[in-house]
Formats: C-alpha cells, sequence, structure tokens
C-alpha cells in the first residue's frame, strides 16, 4: 500500500502528541508512583531515569528507524526489509501481544471511567448505582472495559491524522495543565512535604538490589511501549523530514518528565492523606501501593476534603481516562495497520474487527478476572515485551546494515553520520540494550 493512503502525521508536533501519548499513560501516573512507593522512593526514581536512557531510549530509537524506513508495521517491515523474513513471527507475536495489553488495560482503564462518573451519579442522588460502579465486580468491569473499547475503536478507525493525531493532539496538553495543577494543590495540603522528601531523598541501600534493578528495566519498558510495535508503526507515518534522533529524545523526555510529575503528585497526597487519618501503610510497614493505592488512598483523601475534594477526584479521574486512551489508541493501531498495509483491509472495517476481537478477549479475561487477569499481565509485559525488544535489538544491531540505519536516520538529520551518537548508539544496541535484557529475563524465570 502507498505511502499517501495508509496516512501520515500533517506535524512532527502530531506525531510527538501521538508517540508522547503512546508513552504517557497509567504505567506513568499509577505504574511509576506505585513501584517507586514500593521501591524505597528516589532511589527507584534515580535507577528509573537510568533505565529509561540507557536501555528504553536506543530502542525506541531502534524501532523509529525500522518503522519509519519500511513505512509499515511490524509484519511489514520484517517482510520488507532485507534479513528480515525470520523475524516475520516475531513480528505477528508483537500484534497479537499488543492486543492482549490492550485487552487487559482497558478493564483498569475502565476503572478509572467508573471512579470518574461516580461522584456524578451521587449528585443526582443515585447512590447505589454510584457504589455499583466503582466495586469493580465483574459486571462493572465489563461494562467499563467496553466503553473504553468503543471510544478506542472510534479514534482509530478515524484514521492516522483525524484520529490519532487530532486527539492527541487536544488531549496531551491538558493532561500536563490538569497534572501540574493537581500537584501545585496538593503540595500545600498538609503532610504532603513529608511524601516529597520520601520521593526525592534517596536511600542508597536500596539502589544496590538486583529486584529495584528489574523492576526499573521493566517499568521503562512498558512505560515507552517498547517491543510489540506501538512506536514502530507511529514512527511509520512521520515523513522522511523528520529528526529521528531528536524527537525520541523528545518523546523519553516526556514520559520520564509526566512519570516523575505524577510522582510529585501521588507520593506527597498520600502523606496528606495519612496526615488526613487514612491509613497508608500496609501490616508490614510498607507504603500502600498496587491498584489499593490508587482506589483507596486517593479517593479516601478526596473523601476527607468534603466538596473541593469531589471536584478533584473528577478532575484526577479525567486525567487516568486522557492518559489511557491516548495509549490503548496506539495499542490497536499496530494490528490495524497490519490488515490495512498488508491484508488491504479499509481501515474502519479492520478497526472495528480487530476492536471487536480484543473486546471479546477483554470480556473473557474480566469474566475470568482472578484466573486470568494477572497472568495475562505478567506473561505480556515481563515475558514476552522484553523477549520482543531482544529480538529488535538483533535484528537493528546485527541484521540491518549499518550503511541503511545511516541512510534512514540522515534524512531529516544530515550531520548525524560523523556524530557521537552514531558511534554510540550501535553499541547500545547491539551489545548493552540485549544484555540487560537477557538479565532481566533470566531474573524472570
Ligand atoms: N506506555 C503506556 C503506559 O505507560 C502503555 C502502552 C501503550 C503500552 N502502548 C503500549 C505498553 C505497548 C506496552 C506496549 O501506560
Amino acid at each position: 500500500m502507498s505511502g499517501a493512503s495508509r496516512g501520515e502525521f500533517s506535524s512532527s508536533f502530531g506525531f510527538i502528541m501521538a508517540a508522547a501519548g503512546s508513552a504517557i499513560g497509567l504505567g506513568n501516573i499509577w505504574g511509576f508512583p506505585t513501584q517507586t512507593a514500593q521501591n524505597g522512593g528516589a532511589a527507584f526514581v534515580i535507577l528509573y531515569l537510568i533505565m529509561a536512557f540507557l536501555v528504553g531510549y536506543p530502542i525506541l530509537l531502534a524501532e523509529f528507524t525500522i518503522g519509519r524506513h519500511s513505512q509499515s508495521n511490524p509484519v511489514g517491515a520484517y517482510k520488507s526489509i532485507k534479513g528480515g523474513s525470520r523475524f516475520v513471527p516475531v513480528g505477528f507475536l508483537g500484534l497479537f501481544t499488543v492486543g492482549l495489553i490492550l485487552s487487559f488495560y482497558s478493564i483498569i482503564a475502565g476503572t478509572m471511567v467508573a471512579y470518574f462518573i461516580s461522584p456524578f451519579l451521587s449528585l443526582v442522588g443515585a447512590n447505589d448505582a454510584a457504589a455499583w460502579v466503582i466495586s469493580q465486580g465483574v459486571g462493572a468491569n465489563m461494562l467499563f472495559a467496553s466503553l473504553f473499547f468503543f471510544l478506542t475503536i472510534l479514534i482509530v478507525a478515524a484514521g492516522v491524522k483525524n484520529g490519532i493525531e487530532k486527539w492527541s493532539s487536544r488531549l496531551m496538553p491538558t493532561l500536563l495543565l490538569i497534572l501540574v495543577l493537581l500537584v501545585i494543590y496538593v503540595l500545600t495540603l498538609d503532610g504532603a512535604m513529608e511524601g516529597l522528601k520520601v520521593y526525592l531523598l534517596p536511600d542508597f541501600s536500596k539502589v544496590l538490589s538486583a529486584g529495584l534493578f528489574t523492576s526499573a528495566l521493566g517499568q521503562a519498558f512498558f512505560s515507552l511501549s517498547l517491543g510489540v510495535g506501538s512506536m514502530l508503526v507511529l514512527a511509520s507515518y512521520t515523513s522522511k523530514k523528520e529528526n529521528l534522533v531528536r524527537l525520541g529524545r523528545l518523546v523519553t523526555l516526556s514520559d520520564v518528565g509526566i512519570a516523575f510529575l505524577a510522582g510529585l503528585l501521588i507520593i506527597p497526597a498520600m502523606y496528606a492523606a495519612s496526615a488526613s487519618g487514612t491509613q497508608i501503610f500496609d501490616e508490614a510497614g510498607n507504603l500502600i501501593s498496587g491498584p489499593n493505592l490508587i482506589f483507596q488512598v486517593l479517593p479516601a483523601l478526596f473523601n476527607s476534603m468534603g466538596s473541593i475534594g469531589v471536584a478533584l477526584s473528577i478532575v484526577f479521574f479525567f486525567l487516568m481516562i486522557i492518559a489511557a486512551l491516548t495509549s490503548t489508541i496506539s495499542m490497536l493501531e499496530v494490528p490495524v495497520a497490519y490488515a490495512v498495509d498488508n491484508r488491504n483491509v479499509a481501515r474502519s472495517k479492520a478497526s472495528i474487527a480487530i476492536g471487536v476481537f480484543f473486546w471479546a478477549v477483554s470480556m473473557t479475561i474480566a469474566l475470568n478476572f482472578d484466573l486470568l487477569f494477572n497472568l495475562v499481565v505478567t506473561m505480556t509485559t515481563q515475558y514476552i515485551q522484553p523477549l520482543l525488544g531482544l529480538f529488535i535489538c538483533i535484528f537493528v544491531g546485527w541484521v540491518m546494515s549499518r550503511n541503511t540505519l545511516i541512510e534512514e536516520l540522515k534524512q531529516g538529520n544530515p550531520e548525524i553520520e560523523n556524530s557521537f551518537f552514531m558511534k554510540i548508539w550501535p553499541l547500545f544496541v547491539r551489545y548493552v540494550s540485549p544484555i540487560l535484557i537477557l538479565i532481566i529475563l533470566i531474573q524472570a524465570f
């Protein structure tokens, strides 16, 4: 399929918003603060920054390069690039894995919608309904995950420019604004400063533990949407005039920056909640983390604040919905791009058919939540995603010729050939990133 008919971003801003929108999601606003709370505060933050730049950024750029060079999806890319035919199954594994990630992610995203809607139901006196929607029962999960699928399908069906670019460009600046306002407000609350200290002063005794290292790397992988082809596909819609190295740097910086800001919101908010009487430590004396952080501690804080709390809660969960939606779009887009590029299916048809297929998977997970949810999360994010990342490193580092890489990166960045970057990046993609990924995989098993 030719370039024009598969769609293209109209500006670098549009692409940055779409790629940052993919990267910035529940992983940043929920996952990162949660992991930080679990892993001793600032120590984890530092390790995360190192992993994001040393391992995440090189792989992100590898995906960008494959994507723009091939102007295709993961399967199409491996098919069209010399030496890639043996990697085609890896491309298919990516398409399927990103669909599974979409399936579980929509359930959590749906819960955010439920928490957003619940105060409105209370307001009109529908108290039973208000309690039911946030019960996280099977029915509520199915209803709200379905709603999320519906929104995602609508946007992806509308296409690259009129769907993904338009919505990411509207939603991402809104997200930043809301987040900054919430941070400023929370930092004025009693107790917040104590949280800020925990967040920013590292406990170096924790930096050295191996578990921390693998958690930080896993978090960087998930947060930068690596391995499964989200970034590859988005880059396939950028023009040859763009400087990919610069765009990759901007996307990594925004991802890390938003995660950091979210930590400035959540950790001080926990200590503020504690100051107003909410339990924030579990029996073992550790900060509460995991789902309970967002679904217990924060709502308790909002409740203790009266009507301003209701408003804050609505704004906060709206922020979560935006973050999640720009991420789910980039997930559904991967298999849809394959259907459009390689199977000649019309975009709207492909979006609906593939969307409905993974919606059914999502409903199956919701119906068998205890059995399947954690299993699918662990399998996709802890095993398959790093494994796919490893294949990308092998492909770009060892199979694609240095010449092809330079020719691609030179477009939009003519000076790159003799730059410091071009001396370092191939070494990372060949050795540093794959070795670190192998270490996490071995640890995971
Ligand atoms: N990175 C997003 C987050 O932090 C989620 C996401 C979007 C993702 N696309 C992905 C995760 C592809 C893994 C793979 O929430």
